[in-house]
């Protein structure tokens, strides 16, 4: 059984039905790809695993416990992050506010409590480090930051949850070309620790230069699974748009 397991979701908004029996699954440590043409529902599936959305059928677990009943806190607790493509920066304020939005350590002395910047800025640090990002001073306004120095904050802030599993929704879609490798490396990062990714993005490849398996959705079903060391751009770009011949990573449902 993988980390995460994700089977027969369902989900319409109004008559639109988006998702008509969706099986997804991540190992740990594995780096998953999730393609698929605009409107897909790559994003919905996504939002319906952490929470956001409720769908209207299937199952989902981590590490074989049921997660469909819990709330989003709930689920970010057991491990499940999502860095969503507009990232939710606060830009007016520095990088350490950004990683514990909303969380602040705080100290109390004589019974005042205080928030503990001096604690938040060493952690924000460490954070930094341990993804061997270059930022160019963590008191700087995160808004005066690059798009990868902001996606370096976002999945910094990620980490911070101690996650499991990390979803990132079109992490290098605005990007320079160097600061798309500087993601990619935060991911290749993230594999290292053990860290499961969950990679949506239409740059098929930064995907196929990434991942270990893409999973293409077209028509609201898990249409294609490819092994990304035994596919190609040509066969996951026919899987997107629907030619002949869908194939399946019979070979990684084989090793299980
Ligand atoms: N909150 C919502 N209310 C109504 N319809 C929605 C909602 N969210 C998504 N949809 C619809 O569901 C479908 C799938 O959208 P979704 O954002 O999941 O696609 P996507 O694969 O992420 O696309 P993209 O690559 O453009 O980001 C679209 O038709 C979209 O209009
Ligand atoms: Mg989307």
């Amino acid at each position: 059984m993988s980390l995460l397991e994700v089977s027969g979701i369902e989900k319409s908004f109004g008559a639109v039905s988006v998702l008509h029996g969706v099986d997804f699954s991540a190992d740990a440590g594995e780096v998953v790809g999730l393609v698929g043409d605009n409107g897909a529902g790559k994003s919905t599936l996504m939002k319906i695993i952490t929470g956001i959305y409720t769908a209207d059928a299937g199952a989902i677990t981590l590490g074989g416990e049921p997660l469909m009943h819990l709330s989003p806190g709930e689920r970010r607790a057991m491990g499940i992050e999502m860095i969503y493509q507009d990232l939710a920066l606060a830009r007016q304020q520095d990088v350490a506010s950004n990683i514990f939005l909303g969380r602040e350590p705080v100290r109390s002395i004589l019974g005042i409590p205080f928030v503990d910047r001096a604690m938040m800025k060493a952690q924000a640090q460490q954070m930094i480090d341990r993804l061997g990002a270059n930022l160019p001073a963590i008191n700087r306004n995160v808004g005066s930051f690059s798009g990868g120095q902001q996606q370096t904050v976002a999945i910094a802030r990620a980490l911070t949850f101690d996650p499991k599993v990390v979803i990132m929704d079109e992490p290098t879609a605005a990007l320079a070309v160097r600061e798309v490798q500087g993601v990619l490396d935060l991911i290749r990062q993230l594999k290292e620790q053990g860290i499961t990714t969950v990679l949506i993005s239409h740059r098929l490849n930064d995907v196929l230069s990434v991942t270990d398996r893409i999973v293409v959705l077209r028509h609201g079903t898990a249409a294609a699974n490819l092994v990304t060391a035994e596919t190609d751009m040509a066969e996951v770009v026919s899987a997107i748009v629907g030619g002949a011949g869908m194939p399946d990573a019979a070979a990684h449902e084989a090793r299980g």
